[in-house]
């Protein structure tokens, strides 16, 4: 079998391409990634010899490069986005060319190159907010409300990618899964955000009051659920993955960081709140559980603690992404709080 990976370079992206050559190791893998500021190849230093794995630098929105990239590919899986909600806020334009017009190149040379299945990362941020005192919870049937040019631009290209099911007859696949958390997760998000700043002593803002609740899944557990969806998910379907934890809140979690690193919390700051700031996230993962017998097997308190080891053990590798085009970018998000 051959996979083109879109946006292997990216956090879960290279998490995925690590799992895959570990676990299908018959398998080879083209990772297309256009190298933007969350693009880094150090993340795949572990497979970068690997004979089964390449790695072409183009961007999706190019249909030639995306036409060489998928020559003789059985499967497309498609993470490249952009993907951080802020940096969304402040510039949407790059948000509507890569998640829009990107992934409509790439299923239009899916189709020409007759692929057996092409596979979209998608977010739960599409469905919306939930209220912060219900017991609802996302699932495949909840009305699609995004709220941010993010999930509005992820929301058009889940539209896209069935639209091309329904019309044209590609064989897709969906899922729609929550935050993730593990190595190589990029320190714009909230959970390396923390780690590394606490790792330098430095204070960790949190929007607003910080009671807004993320459903918290472990990365690799990510992936083995879209090893499932691969292999057995039904075609044309859609599939929502989420986590183990139970409304846990943003000052909750930087209140476990700073425990498990034994810092103080006078290092939490509260700023100002993200514009159109989602409430609450909760997924329902009843369905791949019944129909593809996928549940996350990665406690959050244990692989949280796991996670802080990795990026204490890795010091160069967020120091190097923490320098440059970020320190820029930090001091504009943070500079009016
Ligand atoms: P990331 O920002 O870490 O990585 C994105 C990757 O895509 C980078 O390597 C980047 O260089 C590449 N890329 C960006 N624009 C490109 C373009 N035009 N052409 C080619 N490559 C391009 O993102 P991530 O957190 O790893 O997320 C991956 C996917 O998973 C995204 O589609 C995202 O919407 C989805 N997702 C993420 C989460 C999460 O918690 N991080 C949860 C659910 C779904
Ligand atoms: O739900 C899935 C989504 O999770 C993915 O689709 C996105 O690609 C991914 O970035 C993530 O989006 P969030 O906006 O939930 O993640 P982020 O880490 O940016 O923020 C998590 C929560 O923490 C959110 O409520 C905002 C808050 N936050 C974030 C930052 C960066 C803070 O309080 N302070 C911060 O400095």
């Amino acid at each position: 079998m051959k996979l083109l990976v879109t946006g292997g370079a990216g956090f879960i992206g290279s998490n995925f391409i690590r799992y895959w050559l570990k676990n299908h190791s018959e398998d080879s893998i083209v990772n297309l990634d256009a190298l933007t500021y969350a693009g880094n190849l150090e993340n795949l230093s572990a497979v970068e010899k690997n004979p089964h794995y390449s790695f072409i630098k183009g961007d999706i929105t190019d249909p030639e490069k995306v036409d060489q990239a998928m020559n003789e590919v059985d499967w497309v899986v498609h993470f490249a986005a952009e993907s951080h909600v802020d940096r969304s806020i402040t510039g949407p334009a790059a948000f509507v060319k890569t998640n829009i017009i990107g992934t409509e190149v790439l299923l239009d040379v899916a189709l020409k190159h007759n692929v057996k299945r092409f596979h979209h990362v998608s977010t739960d941020e599409v469905f919306g907010a939930l209220e912060l005192d219900s017991t609802d919870k996302f699932n495949e049937t909840t009305p699609y409300d995004p709220r941010s040019p993010y999930s509005a631009s992820k929301a058009g290209s889940d539209h896209l990618v069935r639209a091309y099911y329904h019309t044209y007859q590609l064989p897709i696949t969906i899922t729609n899964c929550s935050n993730n958390f593990g190595p190589y997760h990029h320190p714009e998000k909230i959970i390396p955000l923390a780690i590394t700043n606490l790792l330098e002593n430095k204070k960790v803002p949190i929007y607003g009051d910080g009671l807004h609740v993320r459903d918290w899944l472990y990365v690799e557990d990510h992936c083995r659920a879209i090893d499932r969806v691969l292999a057995d998910g039904k075609i044309g379907e859609t599939y929502c993955i989420g986590g183990l934890t139970h409304d846990i809140n943003n000052l909750e979690v930087v209140k476990k960081i700073i425990a498990l690193m034994g810092k103080d919390e006078s290092l939490i700051e509260f700023v100002k709140d993200r514009p159109g700031h989602d409430r609450r996230y909760a997924i329902d993962w009843s369905k791949i559980k019944n129909e593809l017998g996928w549940e996350p097997k990665y406690d959050f308190d244990t692989w949280l603690g796991k996670t802080i080891e990795w990026f204490k053990e890795h010091e160069s590798w967020w120091r190097n992404v923490k320098s440059g085009e970020y320190r820029e970018y930090y001091e504009k998000q943070y500079s009016n709080s």
